[in-house]
């Protein structure tokens, strides 16, 4: 029997993807903000029991950082409440839950890669929430995969790609904070290494009781390590250089010219944002890759591989 898998959150960054990815694995019910409102329990009740998958994907989530520190209640009942009943729902019918959740759990006082047991300890309200749906998903003890990753972005949504070439048309200088470290990581590595894994756990004795072994939180990331700015430079240099005119890229610009020139480092503090974000938060994907075998690709080859996207 072909395996049924429940997404919320299809629009998404990593929802989009993950709608044509996971068909490799079975039949998917993928549904929109429209279809189940992560605000109403009952919405989500209903879609999880009507389904009846064998393994739910939540890609759904609030993901506005800065806003967040003016919703922080909203974003707890979306980010920490909804998926703790997913989970709850999961263990009732024997399916698995996968979550996604983010490098902003930490603190960012490490100097060195945080790994899946390091203390968190969220410094935003966004944070806050994601690492309280962490610990809700953790408590319904149902079997699940929580990853945990980082700076995502990808051709479409809002994200830091799509945003420094818009500005690339608007201005000749940019100034871009140099003194965040992290992963910057492709919306469509992370929905091609979640469908990876599910079908490793697929294969065994199936999913449920494979990550009844297995399961619990991994970091997903691209390798190595950068910084905002020297991340903004990589994106103008590829700008310049490809003759790419995607139909993405022409969105992302609006068909016109890059015109920027020079991008000036600066300092968090001269930029000044509402949520305060962790100055480092590259994460250790060695768990990922002792357990399952593989490990995502460095974060310059992955935005050399969107950029050369049709
Ligand atoms: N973006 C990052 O840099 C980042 C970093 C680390 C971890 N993550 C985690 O990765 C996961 C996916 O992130 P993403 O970047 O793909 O997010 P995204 O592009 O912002 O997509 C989130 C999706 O959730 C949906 N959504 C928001 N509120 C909802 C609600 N009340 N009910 C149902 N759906 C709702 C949105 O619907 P609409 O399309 O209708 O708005 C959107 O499709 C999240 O768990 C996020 O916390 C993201």
């Amino acid at each position: 029997m072909n395996l049924k898998i429940l997404l919320t959150g299809k629009n998404g960054q990593i929802g989009h993807e993950l709608s044509r990815l996971l068909p490799e694995l079975g039949d998917v019910v993928a549904l929109d903000r429209q279809q189940v409102d992560l605000t109403k329990p009952e919405q989500i009740r209903h879609a999880i029991r009507d389904a009846r998958p064998q393994i739910i994907v939540n890609a759904a989530a609030y993901t506005a950082v800065d806003q967040a520190e003016k919703e922080e209640a909203l974003a707890r009942t979306i980010n920490a409440d909804a998926p703790g009943l997913m989970a709850e729902e999961a263990k009732k019918i024997g399916a698995v839950l996968v979550h996604y959740s983010t490098d902003y759990v930490f603190d960012g006082s490490k100097s060195s890669p945080y790994v899946e047991n390091d203390p968190p300890n969220p410094i935003n309200a966004y944070g806050r929430t994601k690492l309280a749906g962490e610990q809700a998903i953790a408590a319904a003890s149902a079997a699940h995969l929580i990853i945990r990753t980082a700076w995502v972005y990808g051709t479409r949504g809002k994200n830091f790609l799509l945003t420094i070439l818009r500005l690339a048309t608007e201005r000749e200088e940019l100034r871009i904070v140099r003194d965040q470290t992290g992963a910057p990581t492709w919306s469509r590595e992370i929905a091609a290494a979640t469908t990876r894994i599910l079908k490793q756990v697929s294969g065994r004795e199936g999913p449920v009781a494979s990550l009844s072994n297995l399961g619990g939180i991994y970091h997903l990331t691209a390798a190595g390590e950068t910084n905002w700015c020297e991340f903004a430079q990589a994106i103008l240099d590829l700008a310049d250089h490809a003759s790419n005119r995607a139909s993405w890229f022409a969105a992302a610009t609006e068909g016109r010219p890059v015109i920027t020139r020079r991008i000036i480092p600066i300092n968090t503090d001269e930029y000044p944002t509402a949520a305060r974000r962790p100055a480092y938060s590259v994460l250790s994907n060695s768990r990922c890759k002792r357990t399952f075998g593989f490990a995502l690709p460095d974060w310059k080859a992955q935005l050399q591989s969107v950029m050369a996207q049709s």
